[in-house]
């Protein structure tokens, strides 16, 4: 038993869903992602929206815009094969810029602040952040990969466009079990002030 709240399963779905508008994010970087996408649809999930008293409202609203730009990645990713060799090198800098400067740094945010919060309230000797740590390994790699493609001097656009928008997917799929696997624990065993002061203020991603 650890801190002031108690220990949770972890599959309990009680809370699920994004919430309208983060704060968090750095909007000039993240404008330069919408541009090239302008009419793409939000990409807000399946799940239904959460409670206004949620301890990680703020949190999941960052995601949801996060997952919004993923969208438009998403959209630029695919279309990659069918632009001139130019708009193809601009693409593939706006794309992995865009991986480098905000997932990359969320996930170590995550791994140093978020991620012990859970692990704290899971209960002793659990191990249910390993399996999200193994993935990010994963997302860097697959950054680093895309990174070396764009850096050619003859790009393979089509299997950057592949690998980006494979990425796309396994992020979607790894916010989803952060946010219906992780999260729950800490809604359900912290004050949205104790959530604010241990795990909000210090994210910078
Ligand atoms: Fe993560
Ligand atoms: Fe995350």
């Amino acid at each position: 038993m650890h801190g002031a709240g108690r220990t949770v399963k972890a599959d309990s779905p009680r809370w699920a869903g994004v919430l309208g508008r983060a704060t968090l994010m750095t909007a000039a970087s993240l404008a330069v992602i919408s541009a090239g996408c302008a009419g793409q649809p939000r990409a807000k999930g399946d799940a239904p929206s959460a409670s206004l008293e949620q301890p990680s409202r703020e949190f999941r609203a960052h995601h949801a815009e996060v997952l919004e730009h993923l969208g438009h990645v998403d959209a630029m990713a695919a279309r990659l094969p069918r632009e001139s060799s130019t708009e193809q090198r601009q693409t593939m800098q706006r794309v992995v810029g865009f991986f480098k400067e905000h997932i990359g740094p969320h996930a170590l945010d995550e791994e140093r602040v978020l991620y012990p919060a859970v692990r704290q309230r899971a209960g002793d000797g659990n191990r249910i952040t390993e399996v999200p740590i193994y993935e990010h390994r994963i997302v860097e790699r697959w950054i680093a990969d895309l990174e070396a493609e764009a850096a050619k001097s003859s790009p393979d656009a089509a299997s950057f466009s592949e690998k980006a928008v494979h990425l796309v997917g396994l992020l979607r799929a790894h916010f989803e079990v952060e946010e219906q696997v992780l999260l729950p624990i800490l809604d359900a065993t912290m004050t949205p002030e104790e959530f604010k002061r241990e795990i909000g203020d210090r994210m910078a991603h």
